[in-house]
C-alpha cells in the first residue's frame, strides 16, 4: 500500500526503471469504490455507464492527482475532452491508461515535455490475426524471436497515439507509426518523432514522449 493505494511491487520497480527525469509515473491496482473518486465534471464527461469502466477511470485519476500533487497542484478535476483525451491543468502534460487490473498515469511539466502517452496491456501475446494490423512488415525482424513482441508494438503504438493526438489531432492507424525498438524512437507517417521507453513484467507498459524543444 502506498499514498495512492494498492500497488504491484514489480510494476513499481519497472516504472522507476523506465521513468525519464521530470516525468512522474504511477500506478494503482484498480479497487472497488475507485469509481467514487470521479469528480462531478469527470463523471459527466465519461459516457460509459459500466461500473468497471468508470472504476478504471477513477483509479487512473487517483494516480494522476497523486502525481500532480508532486508538481504542486491541488486535487484538480481531469475531465475527458471530446477527443477522449484528459484535460490537464495549464502547464501540465499527461496521459492515462488502464486494463482490467491496473491503472497508470504519467504527468510532467510543459517546461520539460511537449507531450506524453502511456499504455498498459496484460503481458500475453497479441492474437495472431492482429499481428498484420499492428506490425509493419519492416518491423517484423525486431520482434522475430519474441512471443510478446507484437504486444509490445501494440502498446507502444497506443502510447504514441495518445502522445500525438493532443498535438496534431490526427487520427493514426497502427500502420501510420514506425517503431525502432533499438533506437527507442517512433515516427509517424507525417514525420513526427517521439522517444520510447517500455517494460515487460506481468504487464507491457509503454511510454512515448517528446521533450520540450524537440519537434
Ligand atoms: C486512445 C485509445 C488508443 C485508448 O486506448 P484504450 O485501449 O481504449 O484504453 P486505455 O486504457 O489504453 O486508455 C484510456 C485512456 O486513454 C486516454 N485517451 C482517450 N482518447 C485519447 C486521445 N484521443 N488522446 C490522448 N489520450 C486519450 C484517456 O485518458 C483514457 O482514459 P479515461 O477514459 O479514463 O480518460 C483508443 O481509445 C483510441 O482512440 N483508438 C483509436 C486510435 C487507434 O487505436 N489507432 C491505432 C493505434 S495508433
Amino acid at each position: 500500500m502506498t499514498r495512492n493505494g494498492p500497488v504491484d511491487p514489480i510494476l513499481r520497480r519497472e516504472i522507476e526503471r523506465i521513468a525519464p527525469p521530470g516525468l512522474f509515473i504511477g500506478h494503482r491496482l484498480i479497487t472497488p469504490g475507485d469509481e467514487d473518486a470521479l469528480r462531478d465534471d469527470e463523471a459527466a464527461s465519461i459516457a460509459s455507464p459500466i461500473t468497471a469502466v468508470r472504476r478504471a477511470s477513477g483509479a487512473a485519476r487517483i494516480v494522476a492527482r497523486g502525481l500532480l500533487a508532486r508538481l504542486g497542484h491541488g486535487p484538480v478535476a481531469l475531465p475527458k475532452a471530446p477527443s477522449g483525451a484528459p484535460v490537464w491543468p495549464a502547464g501540465i502534460v499527461g496521459s492515462l491508461a488502464h486494463d482490467d487490473r491496473i491503472a497508470v498515469a504519467a504527468v510532467g511539466s510543459r517546461r520539460d515535455y511537449n507531450s506524453v502517452g502511456i499504455d498498459i496491456e496484460p503481458a500475453v501475446p497479441l492474437p495472431p490475426d492482429m499481428l498484420a494490423l499492428v506490425v509493419k512488415p519492416e518491423e517484423l525482424p525486431q520482434i522475430a524471436d519474441d512471443p510478446l513482441g507484437g504486444k509490445v508494438l501494440f502498446a507502444i503504438k497506443e502510447a504514441v497515439y495518445k502522445a500525438i493526438d493532443p498535438l496534431d489531432g490526427t487520427f493514426l492507424e497502427f500502420q501510420d507509426i514506425a517503431v525502432d525498438l533499438r533506437a527507442g524512437t517512433a515516427t509517424t507517417r507525417a514525420g513526427r518523432a517521439v522517444t520510447l521507453r517500455y517494460s515487460v513484467s506481468s504487464h507491457v507498459l509503454a511510454l512515448a514522449f517528446s521533450q520540450a524543444g524537440s519537434r
